[in-house]
């Protein structure tokens, strides 16, 4: 077994969090240039003294989840959320059950609450947001930010919903009092079903292919017929329909759809049991439909 294979068999024990998921060369990149710095010679050297530092176990669970976020971030595709999904979605129900997973810092969820804000009350707006670093929840629960993280936040929602206080801004209280946070490993433990939106976006680009298939059959599985999975500007999902997914908005070029919702289950039903003939004939009927 190998240095690094060693380390991960190690730290899957210590704290269930399985690396061999993440792209190796990523991660052993910037694990090294961490042991590196401290001055360890080797995973196996570095493992051994973290047992013992837990500033240093800190340090590396901090290496390992890149927590880099901000509000709006790819501003367009929030506005398509706005725009053309969230009207749909709660055409059908005013009471969306909404997962923001890997949530990081808290950039991602309270954003979602100000979308949100625009159709509904805030009593009303109830988000889960997860993600796997107790230290991130914790920032993100305090929910104070600085100038740079709100580059992308429309003028009226910071008025609306930021005090500045000196260098930093702090978040309104009851944007925060409709967030849930919990600590959640996307890659071990068991996801709630029945979401009509899940929001992962920028974690899946750090995960082996095999390790992102799986999320996207557990995503489909946790969401609605018709629910909506909204994932990151670079992390396209090819070949949706193999995972049960249709595209719902497009951007750029045909591959980049970061918006793909699960077939209805009437749609499911068609699929399995009509021939091709007959599907040309429901594709004439719905052409005149509409
Ligand atoms: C780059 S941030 C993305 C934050 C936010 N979604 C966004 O797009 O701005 C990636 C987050 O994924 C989290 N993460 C990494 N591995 C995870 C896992 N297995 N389960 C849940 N969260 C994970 C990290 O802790 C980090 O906060």
């Amino acid at each position: 077994m190998s240095d690094y294979q060693q380390f991960i068999t190690n730290v899957k024990k210590k704290t269930g969090i399985d690396l061999a998921q993440y792209k190796e060369a990523q991660m052993k990149r910037r694990l090294t240039s961490l042991y590196e710095k401290r001055g360890f010679r080797n995973f196996q050297e570095f493992f051994q003294a973290m047992e013992k530092n837990e500033a240093l176990f800190h340090e590396f669970l901090d290496r390992m989840t890149i927590n880099v976020s901000e509000f709006y971030r790819n501003a367009n595709r929030w506005e398509v959320l706005e725009k053309q999904i969230l009207p749909k979605l709660l055409e059908r129900n005013r009471r969306l059950k909404v997962w923001s997973a890997a949530c990081s810092t808290g950039e991602e969820p309270y954003t979602l609450v100000m979308v949100l804000s625009n159709f509904l009350p805030l009593s009303q707006i109830s988000v889960l947001a997860t993600d796997i670093d107790e230290n991130a929840i914790s920032r993100a629960k305090i929910g104070v930010y600085t100038e740079r993280s709100l580059q992308e936040v429309p003028e009226a929602m910071k008025k609306k919903f930021f005090t500045k206080e000196g260098m930093y801004y702090k978040i309104d209280e009851n944007i925060k009092k409709a967030v849930t946070f919990k600590k959640h490993n996307l890659l071990a433990d068991p996801f709630d079903t029945n979401y009509d939106l899940i929001v992962c976006r920028n974690v899946l680009i750090y995960f082996t292919e095999e390790a992102k298939q799986v999320l996207y059959h557990k995503f489909n599985n946790a969401l609605r017929p018709g629910g909506i999975l909204f994932v990151g500007s670079t992390e396209q999902i090819f070949n949706p329909s193999s995972y049960g997914f249709d595209t719902e908005a497009t951007f750029f070029t045909e591959k980049w759809n970061s918006f793909v919702r699960v077939h209805r289950k009437d749609e499911f039903f068609f699929y399995k049991h009509f021939s091709f003939f007959q599907f040309m004939i429901y594709c004439y009927i719905n052409a005149l439909k509409s």
